[in-house]
C-alpha cells in the first residue's frame, strides 16, 4: 500500500533547482563527542540483548554518553566553538544563532539563546527548529535562505543531542540505537571562504507522526547505562521513544534515494558524479540498501555510526567532520548531505567543496592527552563510563 509519504516523495513538490541569488557557503564544520564509551557488551548487562544483534542488524557497536552535569548547551557550546575556532572566525561576527535537538532538557529557554549567550555573539536572532533528526539540514536550509534574502550575514546552526537521556533503557527495540554528540556548522556570504551551497531540499509528511514518537509519558526509574545499579541521570522532555522500526527504515531507504537523486538532478550532474553522500547516521543496513537501490557503491557514503550510533541532529555534522579530517572531500566535488527522521521529515543539501573549516572536540581523546596516555592503547569498546 502507498503511503502518503510514498505519494509526497513522488514529486509533486517544487522542483530541485539550483538556488538563485548571490550564493552563500558552509563556512566551518565542527563536532563535539563527549569520553564515555558505551560499547554493545556493557547493555548486555541490563538488556535482554546481544553484541551480536545489535551490529548485525544496525551496524552499531558502540555511542558515546555525556555525564550527568552536561546539558545539551554544554555540549552544543563545545561543537560551536570548535567550528569557529577553526575557522578563526570570532563568535561577535555571528549574527543569528539557530539551534535544534530532539532531546532538549527545558522547552525554553531554547538552546540557541543558551548557545549565543555562552559565545558572546551579539545580541540577534536566535532560536531553535524542531524536525527530529532532520533538524541539522533544515537549519541550514534556513540559514542558507536567510544569508540568500540579506535578512542575516553569519549564521550559526547547532545540533546537540544528549540522547542517551531520552531513551527508554529498558526497551532493547531502541536503546540500542542512540547515542550523544554535538555538531555546528557556519553558514555566510558568497565573500567568505568555504563550500558553496548550490541546492536545498526539505520535506515533511505529517500523515507518518505515529511511525516515530518522542512522547512526555514518563517511563517510570531506569538503570544508569554508565552504572547500571544505580538509577539513570535527570531524564529530558521527549522521555519515551515510540518507533515503528520496520516503517522508519522502509520509509528511510525510500527516502535517501529520492533526496540523493534530487540532489545530482539539481546540479545537472549524473549521479555517478557525486562524490560523497554524508547520511544521517541510524543504521547501516539503512544506508547499504539505499546505495544498492541509487546503484552507487557503499563506499561513496560516508559511514561512522559504529562508533556513535544515531545521534539525531548531531550526526551529519559529526559525519562530514570525520569524512573532511580523514581526507574524503575534494576540493570542487560535489557532496550531499541527507538526513530523515521523526514528523516524518527528510532534508537534503548540495556543496561543492572548498575551503570550509573542520573541527573534532572528542573528549577521550582530551583525556588520553592530559593522562598522558598514547591514543589508540585503548580497545574501542572502552570500560563503560570511562
Ligand atoms: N536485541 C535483541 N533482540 C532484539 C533487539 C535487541 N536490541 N531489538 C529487537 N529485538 C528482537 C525483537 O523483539 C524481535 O523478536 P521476535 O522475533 O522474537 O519478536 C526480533 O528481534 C526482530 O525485531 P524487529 O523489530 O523485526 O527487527 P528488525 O530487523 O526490524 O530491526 C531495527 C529493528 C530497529 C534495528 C530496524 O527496524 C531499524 O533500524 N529501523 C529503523 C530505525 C531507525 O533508524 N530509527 C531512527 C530513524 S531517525
Amino acid at each position: 500500500m502507498r503511503t502518503s509519504y510514498d505519494r509526497a516523495l513522488g514529486g509533486d513538490g517544487v522542483p530541485a533547482a539550483l538556488l538563485p541569488g548571490p550564493g552563500c557557503r558552509l563556512v566551518a564544520v565542527g563536532a563535539a563527542v563527549p569520553a564515555s564509551v558505551l560499547a554493545n557488551r556493557h547493555l548486555m548487562a541490563f538488556l535482554d540483548t546481544s553484541d551480536e544483534w545489535i551490529t548485525s542488524r544496525t551496524g552499531i557497536e558502540q555511542r558515546r554518553v555525556a555525564p550527568a552535569e552536561t546539558s545539551v548547551a554544554d555540549l552544543g557550546v563545545r561543537a560551536a566553538e570548535t567550528a569557529l575556532a577553526a575557522a578563526g572566525l570570532d563568535p561577535g561576527t555571528i549574527d543569528t544563532v539557530i539551534a535544534t535537538s530532539s532531546s532538549v532538557d527545558v522547552t525554553f529557554p531554547s538552546v540557541a539563546c543558551r548557545v549565543q549567550a555562552r559565545l558572546g555573539c551579539p545580541p540577534g536572532p536566535a532560536f531553535d527548529v524542531q524536525a527530529a533528526c532532520t533538524g541539522l539540514v533544515y537549519a541550514v536550509g534556513l540559514a542558507d535562505a536567510l544569508v540568500r534574502a540579506g535578512s542575516a550575514r553569519r549564521v550559526l546552526v547547532v545540533g546537540s543531542e544528549i540522547f542517551t537521556r531520552v531513551v527508554d533503557w529498558r526497551d532493547r527495540g531502541t536503546a540500542v540505537l542512540f547515542g550523544d554528540a554535538a555538531g555546528a556548522v557556519v553558514v555566510g556570504p558568497a565573500s567568505d571562504p568555504g563550500s558553496e551551497i548550490l541546492a536545498v531540499r526539505l520535506g515533511a509528511d505529517g500523515h507518518g507522526a505515529d511511525a516515530l514518537v518522542a512522547g512526555s509519558a514518563d517511563p517510570g526509574p531506569m538503570p544508569d547505562p554508565l552504572t547500571p545499579d544505580r538509577p539513570a541521570p535527570a531524564r529530558s522532555l521527549g522521555r519515551s521513544v515510540r518507533m515503528n522500526g520496520r516503517e522508519v527504515f522502509r520509509f528511510s531507504t525510500q527516502v535517501i534515494e529520492r533526496l540523493v537523486r534530487e540532489l545530482a538532478a539539481a546540479a545537472e550532474i549524473p549521479l555517478d558524479d557525486l562524490e560523497l553522500v554524508v547520511p544521517h547516521q541510524a543504521n547501516s543496513r539503512i544506508l547499504a540498501t539505499a546505495a544498492g537501490r541509487l546503484g552507487l557503491p557503499l563506499d561513496r557514503f560516508v559511514v561512522n555510526l559504529d562508533r556513535y550510533g544515531n545521534t539525531s541532529t548531531a550526526s551529519v555534522p559529526l559525519a562530514l567532520v570525520e569524512a573532511a579530517l580523514a581526507g574524503r572531500c575534494r576540493p570542487g566535488a560535489p557532496i550531499g548531505l541527507v538526513a530523515f527522521g521523526g514528523g516524518l521529515t527528510w532534508g537534503g543539501i548540495l556543496l561543492r567543496w572548498g575551503e570550509t573549516a573542520v573541527g573534532l572536540d572528542d573528549a577521550r581523546l582530551s583525556q588520553r592527552a592530559a593522562a598522558a596516555v598514547p591514543a589508540g592503547i585503548q580497545d574501542a569498546g572502552g570500560t563503560a563510563g570511562e
